[in-house]
């Protein structure tokens, strides 16, 4: 597929949406909680800078570019901070989400870790199951903000946690509001509604691809289907771990895994897999040769994106995405390996 080039290329390395966060519920419930000031830490959610990898993505093709949008920039570290906020602003508004209640949520921990620090602004209290080896930062940071953690069956991994979650929320549906992450319309809305834009004007309506791994699928489905809105022509990557067992954190191998709800099947043209010593080799070249220190599924999404772009015709520009802060993995030893 060739795509043409729509606009003469903005040069400069770093550019910054200007564009507010625009999903109505979030602007709606955040106007009635009167968090919407300047002030406030949830204003500081999205307009995510988006970063040219021009080192690690040195030997493309004349004329192919491959961008980052660097979500680890949110008040929170991970992309996360835009669905939770959205989820739970979703939740006050339509009066699901009441004062004094809990919020309920499986979640490998970015998820939780964005709950934990918007429920922390709002003052609700906030119950998160998650996998017993979710690493240790993660589960330190959420308890810092003061969650309560229930640890679930590592063998298990995110399905344990929300197969638990659901119990719980069967069981007093009177203390739980219960997110859902995996089948809540405002998670992937809140990419539809912002990051999706915000892409669109950074790369001055350019992108010709875009290329994600996917946990709830809520970046990949609500960026592309709005991507795909805007251009048509766009081609929508999906990124899996290769094998069943694997250590991109937060990402799940659709095939062996309770597919999320919101999961579109038909949005990706193309499906890819990375293997976890890619991504981690990724990841610490990003650190290394860029100054980007990001976690595992992002090295994962920049691998497959490097890839791809390798073999795509003048014209072309790739956007993926960082997910979350590499700080959350530096329990890992992978980051003293290779040269
Ligand atoms: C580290 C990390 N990367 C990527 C994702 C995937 O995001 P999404 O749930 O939007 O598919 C997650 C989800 O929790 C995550 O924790």
């Amino acid at each position: 597929m060739v795509f043409p080039m729509k606009h003469e290329h903005n040069s400069s390395k770093i550019c910054t949406a200007s564009a507010a966060l625009t999903e109505p519920a979030v602007a709606e419930a955040s106007a009635t909680l009167g968090v919407s000031g300047q002030n406030a830490l949830t204003a500081r959610i999205g307009r995510t800078p988006l970063i040219l990898l021009s080192r690690i993505a040195n030997d493309l093709p004349p004329g192919v570019e491959v961008y980052a949008k660097a979500e680890h920039f949110n008040p929170g570290g991970s992309v996360k901070d835009r669905p939770a906020w959205s989820m739970i602003c979703d939740g006050i508004r339509s009066g699901r989400l009441k004062p004094g209640m809990n919020i309920l949520d499986a979640t490998s921990g970015n998820t939780g870790i964005a709950y934990a620090m918007i429920a922390a602004t709002l003052g609700y209290r906030v119950t998160l199951c998650l996998p017993k080896n979710t690493s240790t930062e993660r589960k330190r940071i959420m308890r810092a903000y003061g969650a309560e953690l229930i640890e679930t069956d590592p063998l298990q991994s995110s399905d344990g946690a929300q197969l638990r979650a659901m119990e719980l929320a069967a069981e007093s549906p009177e203390k739980y509001f219960y997110a859902d992450q995996y089948n809540n319309d405002a998670n992937w809305r809140a990419h539809y509604e912002a990051t999706a834009p915000e892409i669109w004007k950074q790369t001055g309506g350019r992108v010709t691809h875009f290329i994600a791994g996917m946990g709830t699928s809520g970046t990949f489905t609500g960026t592309t289907r709005r991507l795909k809105e805007l251009n048509p022509n766009l081609c929508a990557v999906r990124m899996q771990p290769d094998l069943p067992l694997h250590g991109l954190e937060g990402m799940k191998h659709m095939e062996t895994t309770i597919v999320p709800g919101i999961y579109d099947p038909s949005l990706a043209d193309v499906e890819v897999e990375v293997a976890t010593e890619d991504a981690q080799e990724t990841a610490r070249n990003l650190a290394r040769k860029e100054g980007i220190f990001v976690g595992v599924s992002s090295g994962a999404n920049v691998h497959a994106a490097i890839r791809l772009a390798k073999a795509l015709p003048a014209g072309s520009v790739v956007v993926t995405v960082l997910c979350d802060t590499g700080t959350r993995y530096l329990g890992d030893p992978f980051w003293e390996e290779g040269t």
